[in-house]
């Protein structure tokens, strides 16, 4: 039987990792939804051309086993509240939606730390709002990442993000293992964690946190050690 996945944010920091570790996985075809041409090639790799506010026109290709969503933001990028509402909220929402239609067997999406809809901050309000949402559609199986401050190589210029990055640096030998999980964590090994997640079949919402991430990830490389 042949298996296949989607992606959506793959040119972002975590989806450039995810489908770079989707490409080395069982699947025999990954559809990644995108706004411009991606760099890399593969065989098992189908680029489709997106406009994300037609995403209804997509629904053929969310007829996947696995469908994977790294959509994402910044206010400064978006320009304004209702746009960063767009890309955070409701593109993901509408992705879960068609995978609901196309009887998705996992949808496996980024939100953050702390993200919760009755916060007074706008970040963490949104992506609380999208995970009730989600949860309204009762998908066969939502797994929904928290991650703490992603850490990785990113071309453009963040300076929150950056002065987050820095103090995680500098405070780093300090913390026990827990703690800088709880901080920061690497976008290769949400990556990891978000590929590994629907190769356990568990029915409902699950939540992972960045401590979570990282037990996945030890477990994995564990794992793989012992089998090379
Ligand atoms: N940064 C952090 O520390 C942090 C912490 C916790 C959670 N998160 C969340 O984790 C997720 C992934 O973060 P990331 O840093 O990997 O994201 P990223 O590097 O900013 O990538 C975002 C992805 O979303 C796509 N995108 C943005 N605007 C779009 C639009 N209008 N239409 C269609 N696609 C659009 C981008 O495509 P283009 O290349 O076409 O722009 C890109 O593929 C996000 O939801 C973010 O909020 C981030």
């Amino acid at each position: 039987m042949t298996k296949s996945a989607l992606i959506a944010g793959s040119t972002g920091l975590v989806g450039n990792e995810l489908l770079q570790v989707l490409l080395q996985k069982d699947y025999d075809k990954i559809y990644a939804l995108v706004r411009k041409p991606l760099t890399i090639k593969h065989p098992k790799l189908v680029e489709v051309i997106c406009d994300f506010d037609q995403l209804d026109n997509m629904e053929a290709h969310f007829a996947v086993n696995h469908v994977y969503c790294c959509l994402g933001t910044t206010i400064k990028k978006a320009k304004s509240k209702g746009e960063m509402v767009k890309v955070d909220v409701d593109y993901p929402y509408m992705m879960a939606k068609l995978a609901k239609k196309q009887k998705v067997e996992h949808f496996v999406i980024i939100s953050s730390m702390n993200a919760n809809a009755r916060s007074k901050l706008f970040y963490p309000r949104i992506k609380g709002l999208l995970e009730d949402k989600l949860k309204t559609l009762s998908l066969t199986s939502l797994s929904i990442i928290r991650p703490s401050l992603l850490l990785g190589e990113r071309q453009e210029k963040r300076r929150g993000e950056r002065a987050g990055i820095k103090l995680y640096q500098l405070l780093s030998p300090f913390l026990s293992d827990d703690k800088k999980n709880k901080f920061a964590v690497e976008a290769k090994n949400v990556a990891i964690a978000m590929a590994v997640i629907p190769e356990k079949e568990v029915n409902g919402v699950t939540i992972y946190t960045s401590e979570e991430i990282a037990a996945i990830v030890n477990n994995h490389r564990g794992n793989q050690s012992i089998t090379t």
